[in-house]
């Protein structure tokens, strides 16, 4: 049996040969596979007016990071940006889009997509905006972007989405914006949203949100604009208004909201508030 200090002299060098290799193999691969990913992401956007055409080639490194749309990080030369924004390309967003583990910015706005929103976007790690605003995409918000940990801004306005607003949104720490208004989503807004003290804007406008207005929203300690306007909220306006002094704009126009407006509310217009909006809404005193 061989003495233990020998097989340890025996072993570093391999371990140093492998750790070598595997650096060689982690330097020549990041960035590369981006530009195959991206290749990948192309197939499933119809792009009749062919805007993606410099998407071209076998995808090599460096190449890629000039495509149209594309903006890679400096020294890595992965894709940190993606700003598809306004080119017509229909088709579906691919799944492929979570191999881009360096994107910090995805801008898919008014780009004539539909389909689903693929659970795959939670495997973005680096993502802190997300825009993919007015388009037809359908479906459930994927559960899975509970995960991007960076997520700033989450924009799903104007689409086509249905189900529920996940309550899991709430472990995002630094969500700061969150618009999915113009939508289809039903049930009731989750609590667990209204204590964050980063969220400074929550538009759910025109959705089909139900339940009633939680005494918690005024935890929102940093949030200007409140926006429920045009769902099916019912109950009462809470006694806790009065003490949602960040509030600068609140709209609860077009529910089923009963009751009273609380006295209180004026304390908001004295503290911060410019606009309120709470009318037409449905008194029923
Ligand atoms: C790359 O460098 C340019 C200037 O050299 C800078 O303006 C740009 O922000 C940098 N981009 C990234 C993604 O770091
Ligand atoms: C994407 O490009 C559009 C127009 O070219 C611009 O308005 C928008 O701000 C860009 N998005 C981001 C996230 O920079
Ligand atoms: C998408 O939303 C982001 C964040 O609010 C914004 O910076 C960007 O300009 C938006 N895109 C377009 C095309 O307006
Ligand atoms: C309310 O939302 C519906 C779609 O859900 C829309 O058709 C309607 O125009 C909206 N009304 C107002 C007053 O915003
Ligand atoms: C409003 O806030 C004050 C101070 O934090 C607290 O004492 C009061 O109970 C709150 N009012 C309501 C209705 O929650």
């Amino acid at each position: 049996m061989p003495p233990p200090a020998r097989r340890r002299s025996h072993s570093v060098p391999v371990t140093a040969a492998l750790l070598a290799a595997a650096l060689l193999v982690f330097a020549a691969g990041a960035g590369a596979d981006d530009g195959r990913t991206l290749l990948e992401i192309k197939k499933s956007f119809h792009d009749a007016d062919n805007a993606l055409d410099d998407w071209s080639g076998d995808g090599a490194s460096p190449g890629y990071c000039s495509w149209r749309g594309v903006l890679c990080d400096n020294v890595t030369f992965q894709v940190a940006a993606l700003n598809l924004s306004g080119f017509n390309l229909g088709g579906e967003i691919s799944p492929a889009i979570g191999d881009l583990k360096s994107v910090v910015s995805i801008d898919f706005q008014s780009s004539g997509l539909s389909g689903q929103i693929p659970d795959e976007i939670g495997d973005c790690s680096s993502l802190k905006m997300l825009n993919l605003s007015s388009n037809n995409l359908e479906g459930d918000i994927p559960f899975s972007i509970s995960k991007l940990k960076h997520l700033e801004n989450l924009i799903l306005k104007n689409n086509q989405l249905v189900g529920v607003i996940p309550s899991t949104l709430s472990q995002l720490p630094n969500l700061k914006i969150l618009d999915l208004a113009q939508n289809k989503l039903s049930g009731e807004i989750p609590r667990l949203i209204y204590w964050s003290e980063v969220l400074q804007y929550l538009g759910l406008r025109s959705n089909k949100l139900e339940g009633s207005l939680s005494p918690d929203m005024c935890q929102l300690t940093g949030l200007w604009y409140f926006d429920m306007k045009n769902n099916s909220l019912m109950g009462t306006i809470p006694d806790t208004i009065g003490n949602c002094t960040s509030f600068q704009v609140l709209d609860l126009s077009y529910n089923h909201l009963t009751g009273e407006i609380p006295f209180n509310i004026g304390f908001l217009q004295v503290a911060t508030l410019y606009v309120v909006v709470i009318s037409p809404i449905e008194l029923d005193a």
